[in-house]
Parts: structure tokens; C-alpha cells; sequence
């Protein structure tokens, strides 16, 4: 049985604000799986990058996880000593912030900051004499590994003196330098022209593979995270909305939000669909009725959205959880869904996905089937 790397478990991250408390994270539940990329999708201000800094305990006050589990590794980090949890980050789970120059260090120069990251981490330095000297040297390879032309040199420089595209190389490099079971990478191509933007997910790609680490890639950009993620969940005003194999849920898209961030997206192979953006915004995360988040922007919304709607396995096995009497119409819809899936266009995803199936014990918690299986939605109220 392959366990997650990563489990995240009703997760509740709030604010507590003179204007009341922002629930910027209330209930998320996501699994990273060992070698896998996981694109976290969702506009701007939907508890993207509030879950990940919750997951390594970097919330800053008047932030606090109110309530939760965050397993990595088969190990509850909320009982690790503080000096545990330290070391665990940066060695074992490496995060890339959004923002490479704040992220950086102004005062240091760029070799000290990843050398310093190597001295700390790397096992299979020499001891002694020669350790410094082997730190420097693998600081080097990196640098040239991630792409930095005349590295040599450019390492003697500070960040400031980089350009956007490469302070984020910088930044991935440090992130790499202890070689991380799980990378996060927070928005690393924000602010890039497209093709800096191409070349860093790339080499994210490649050091995933020459790594064998997890990554999990947050992005408000559904195009970028669709083409490198094994598997997607989107978010939104805090809560996981769709999670599922980002074929799958690309191809038949339950959540209405999907659907409407899928509609205003450019497509590829129909560069002449007329683009039409969500309309509104993400409501404020202040004293949030219980009803579906998305009912103010949803063009299905009806009178049973008041009512709360939980994240439901959406799984073939699961269609039973859909009411057919409520519309007859609803199981047909779901099997087109499923079946549009073209599995002869990559014939390692259904491999992929009776995997992951099959890696769930049942026993050992009766809803981590329906949490890692292929599919799970907080609404299927949307036509395909
Ligand atoms: N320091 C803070 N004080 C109050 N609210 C905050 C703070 N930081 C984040 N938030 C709230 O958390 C929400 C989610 O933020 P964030 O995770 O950064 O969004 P994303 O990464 O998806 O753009 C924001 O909309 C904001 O309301
Ligand atoms: S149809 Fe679904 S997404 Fe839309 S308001 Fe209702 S529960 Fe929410
Ligand atoms: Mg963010």
C-alpha cells in the first residue's frame, strides 16, 4: 500500500482581524502522493499559499491553524518539538514563496545563501577541511544545473543584482540544495514573461525526476498547472472545491468553478472560442454563512446551495452518492463525463489511477479511499 506523502486533514487556518475572523483555510483535505505532482489551483486570495505555509507551521500571527492534522511522512507534524519541525523544513519539504526577492536574503551573496543550505543539509559531505570547498562545489553544479548562464561568476552576486527569472532559479536552487522529498513551489512563474515561465517549470520538472520528490505546484494559472500536475485540486475561499487526475477532471469537470475557469482559459485546439471570464469575485472570508461559497457567482445556483455542500467522492464505485431521482438525467451525464476521457491518449492513466485505487487500504480509514480516489467534488450540479 503506497501511503501519501503529504496528508492534510480538515485543515483550518484563521485570522483574527479587528474586522472579525478570516477563515482563509477552512477544512482543506489534500494527499500528495510519493513522485507526484500536485497543482493547487484557484484565483488569487483563495488559501492557496496559506494552506502550504500552514503545512510547515510558518502562519504568522494573527494567523492560527485552529484545527487539523498535517501527516508527512506517516509523522503528525504538529506533535514535532519545534526543533524537529525546523530541520524538517528545508531538509525534507523545501518551499519556493512567491516572491524570490523578498523570499532571498538582500544582505548575502547568493553563493553563501546556498552553501550555508548545503552545509546545513547535505549528508554526503566530507568532514573536516574539505567540506566547505565540496559545499561550494555542489553550489556551483546546481547553479549551472538550474541554468544560470556564467554561473562562476554569478554567484558572487547578491539577489538584486538578478533578473526576475533567475532569482527565481536562485531561489529554486536553495529550495533543491538539501534534495527535499517534497517541493512546494508557490507561484514560481508569477511576474515571468512566458518564456522565463516555460524554462522554470521545466527545470522544476526535470529535478522532480532527478530527484524522485513530490511537488506540489500552486498557480492561479490553470493552464500552467494542467500541463505539468499528475492531479489537481482546485480552490476556492478556502476550501477544496474539485480535486481529481488533471486529465480527468480537464476533460468533465464537475464543479462550476472548474467549468468556468475552464471557459476562460484560451484553448489550444479551439483558439476562436470566445473567452468569458467568472464573473464577481472571491467573497470576503469574514463571517461566511454555511451555504456553497460559490452560490453569489454560480449560474446554477438554486435554493438547496443555502445548505452546506461537503467534498463527495465522485468515483466510479461512488456515482451512488448522485440521487438519480433528483435528475434523471444525472447518471448519463456523469458516465459521458467519465468516458470522455480518452485513455488511449496516455496509456499509463488508467495504470495511474487503478494504482492509486488499489493503494488504499480500506481499513485503515473508511474515507481515505474516497480522499485519494480518482475524483472528488463539492458540487455536481454542473452540465458537462
Ligand atoms: N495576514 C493576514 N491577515 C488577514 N487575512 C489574511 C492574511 N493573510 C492572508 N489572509 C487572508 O487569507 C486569504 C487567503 O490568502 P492566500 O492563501 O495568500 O491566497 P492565495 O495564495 O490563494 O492567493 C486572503 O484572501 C486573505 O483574506
Ligand atoms: S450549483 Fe453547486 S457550485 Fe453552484 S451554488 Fe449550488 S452548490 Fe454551489
Ligand atoms: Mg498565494
Amino acid at each position: 500500500m503506497t501511503a501519501p506523502l503529504l496528508a492534510i486533514r480538515d485543515l483550518r487556518t484563521w485570522f483574527h482581524t479587528r474586522q472579525g475572523v478570516v477563515k482563509a483555510v477552512d477544512g482543506v483535505d489534500l494527499d500528495v502522493m510519493p513522485g507526484e505532482c500536485l497543482g493547487v489551483v484557484g484565483e488569487s486570495g483563495s488559501g492557496k499559499s496559506v494552506t502550504f505555509l500552514s503545512v510547515l507551521g510558518l502562519v504568522k500571527p494573527p494567523g492560527r491553524v485552529e484545527a487539523g492534522r498535517v501527516i508527512f511522512g506517516g509523522r503528525d507534524l504538529a506533535k514535532l518539538p519545534p526543533d524537529e519541525l525546523r530541520a524538517l523544513r528545508g531538509r525534507d519539504i523545501a518551499i519556493t514563496l512567491q516572491d524570490a526577492l523578498t523570499a532571498l536574503n538582500p544582505a548575502l551573496r547568493v553563493e553563501e545563501q546556498i552553501v550555508e543550505t548545503i552545509l546545513a543539509h547535505d549528508r554526503d559531505l566530507p568532514p573536516g577541511r574539505g567540506r566547505s570547498a565540496a559545499a561550494r562545489a555542489k553550489a556551483l553544479e546546481m547553479l549551472r544545473l538550474v541554468g544560470i548562464p556564467d554561473a562562476e561568476r554569478r554567484m558572487h552576486d547578491y539577489p538584486h543584482q538578478f533578473s526576475g527569472g533567475m532569482r527565481q532559479r536562485v531561489m529554486i536552487t536553495i529550495a533543491l540544495a538539501c534534495r527535499p522529498k517534497l517541493l512546494i513551489a508557490d507561484e514560481p512563474t508569477t511576474a515571468l514573461d512566458v518564456t522565463v515561465q516555460a524554462q522554470v517549470l521545466a527545470l522544476i520538472a526535470r529535478m522532480r525526476r532527478a530527484l524522485g520528490m513530490s511537488v506540489v505546484l500552486i498557480s492561479h494559472n490553470l493552464g500552467v498547472v494542467a500541463r505539468y500536475c499528475d492531479r489537481i485540486a482546485l480552490m476556492y475561499a478556502g476550501q477544496v472545491v474539485e480535486t481529481g487526475p488533471t486529465r480527468a477532471v480537464i476533460a468533465a469537470p464537475y464543479h462550476p468553478y472548474t467549468q468556468g475557469l475552464l471557459r476562460s482559459m484560451p484553448l489550444l485546439s479551439d483558439p476562436d472560442r470566445p473567452i468569458q471570464p467568472i464573473d464577481g469575485q472571491v467573497p470576503d472570508l469574514i463571517d461566511l454563512e454555511p451555504e456553497c461559497r460559490f452560490l453569489p457567482r454560480c449560474p446554477r445556483a438554486a435554493e438547496i446551495c443555502r445548505q452546506p455542500v461537503p467534498l463527495l467522492p465522485m468515483g466510479d464505485a461512488r456515482l451512488a452518492a448522485v440521487d438519480p431521482a433528483a435528475d434523471s438525467n444525472e447518471g448519463a451525464r456523469i458516465s459521458a463525463r467519465l468516458a470522455a476521457v480518452d485513455p488511449a491518449a496516455d496509456p499509463n492513466e488508467g495504470a495511474r489511477i487503478s494504482a492509486r485505487l488499489a493503494a488504499v487500504d480500506p481499513a485503515a480509514d473508511p474515507n481515505e479511499g474516497a480522499r485519494i480516489s480518482a475524483r472528488l467534488a463539492r458540487c455536481v450540479r454542473a452540465a458537462a
